[in-house]
């Protein structure tokens, strides 16, 4: 929106639609040419060749690890694994009938007081910074299920990935090679996505020159929403409203199309295409259909019904197509994960992107402190408090 004044010309840019804030050489987004790079490595080879752990390192240091670095970054990682006593405390007191991604913020806020060495830090403090809290989530995400349910917490295994733990601190099950290689592949296409709403409020919180706890807070409380990370919980929400394939074009039509709710896992700020990321988890529940149960593969066709419809309908006229977040609900769900812990794993992941930001964006710094246009009125008379 331009607003001409008498003096000067001003540019809104709602939303910061198109605005570029900082160079970076951490991602690349072709929303064009649907592709994403990660330090220029073509994310469409990392989703089927790396690992989320590899990703992880790449992130933290620009550059992918030889064999001997990436066998220290691992021990690191399965070293911080185990979860203080004091934060296992206040895990145990948050209160059990609220949103997961509420106490994650909780939780990972509490951990700063224990860990943090205050405003004054370097890119090998985010390293480790980085190393001890994603290493700790798969137990703080799987503990915090397991407590709220009645349940103990279970004990981080040395001898999983970081997807595997994940799996398995949250179900109690270990999960066929093909499951962990789903989500590890989830948590890889997650990691990383340029300045979104998340990395944006997390950098903001940098560039003050504040601690990076606080920061990585703010970026749960960004992805908390429904219009950003929460969309994969509610995008499965969807799906259970709907229930079956056959209440679909009924659904869409009452929903959508007259009372103009939002499809859930559909749009995105950049892509008036497919989301590069979609086809990676298509291709894994294709290849794992035969695999599904009843009830899965209930919701697994609810979602594919759902897509179709939507595919044919006014949405792709308007560049609306589906998001990661629509395809991650549905593996999540074929995974037999709770929906809890949908929103509270993508931030698991983005915090490799969050803290490569940080890091970089503070090596040369500037306080990000944009304007508002004042638009409200001048000039009014104060009348004391007795008098009104
Ligand atoms: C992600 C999102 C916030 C991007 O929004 P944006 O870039 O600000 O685009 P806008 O909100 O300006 O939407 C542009 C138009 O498309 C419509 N639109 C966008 N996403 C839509 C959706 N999921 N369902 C229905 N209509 C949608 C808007 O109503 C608007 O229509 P209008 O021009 O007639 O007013 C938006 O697509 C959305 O709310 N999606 C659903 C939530 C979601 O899946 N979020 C995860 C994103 S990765």
């Amino acid at each position: 929106m331009n607003i001409y004044m008498a003096e000067e010309r001003v540019s809104i840019y709602r939303g910061l639609k198109n605005v570029y804030v900082a160079e970076s050489k951490i991602c690349l987004i072709d929303h064009e040419r649907g592709k994403i790079y990660y330090y220029g490595y073509d994310l469409d080879e990392l989703a089927q060749k790396s690992s989320y752990e590899e990703v992880l390192y790449l992130l933290l240091h620009g550059r992918l690890p030889t064999r001997r670095e990436f066998q220290e970054f691992l021990d690191r990682i399965r070293g911080s694994m185990r979860l203080d006593p004091e934060v296992l405390e206040v895990m145990k007191r948050v209160p059990k009938d609220i949103d997961m991604m509420e106490a994650l913020r909780t939780v990972v806020s509490y951990m700063g007081n224990l860990r943090s060495r205050g405003p004054e830090y370097t890119r090998e403090d985010v390293v480790d910074y980085t190393i001890d809290l994603v290493a700790k989530m798969p137990s703080i995400i799987g503990g915090l299920y397991r407590m709220w349910r009645g349940e103990e917490p279970l004990e981080p295994r040395e001898d999983l990935s970081l997807a595997a733990n994940l799996l398995y601190l949250i179900t109690g099950r270990e999960y066929d090679e093909r499951d962990v290689r789903g989500l590890d592949m989830s948590l890889i296409l997650y990691a990383e996505h340029g300045m979104n709403a998340s990395t944006f409020a997390a950098v903001v919180v940098a560039s003050t020159g504040s601690d990076y706890y606080s920061s990585i807070v703010a970026g749960i409380g960004a992805l908390r929403g429904p219009l950003h990370g929460y969309a994969n919980t509610g995008a499965l929400e969807q799906f259970l409203e709907i229930g079956d394939p056959s209440n679909v074009e009924r659904w869409f039509k009452e929903n959508i199309e007259s009372r103009k709710r939002r499809l859930i896992g559909f749009g995105h700020r950049l892509y008036r295409i497919h989301d590069p990321r979609a086809k990676h988890y298509r291709r894994w529940l294709e290849e794992n259909r035969e695999r599904f149960d009843e009830e899965t593969r209930r919701v697994y066709e609810t979602a594919m019904k759902l897509y179709e419809v939507a595919m044919n309908s006014f949405l792709t006229e308007k560049g609306i197509y589906p998001n990661c977040d629509y395809w991650s609900a549905l593996l999540y769900y074929v995974l037999k994960l709770p929906k809890e812990v949908y929103t509270p794993i993508f931030a698991m992941s983005r915090i490799a992107g969050w803290s490569s930001h940080i890091a970089e964006y503070r090596e040369d710094n500037i306080l990000i402190r944009p304007k508002a246009y004042y638009i409200g009125e001048r000039d009014k008379k104060y009348v004391p408090l007795d008098e009104r």
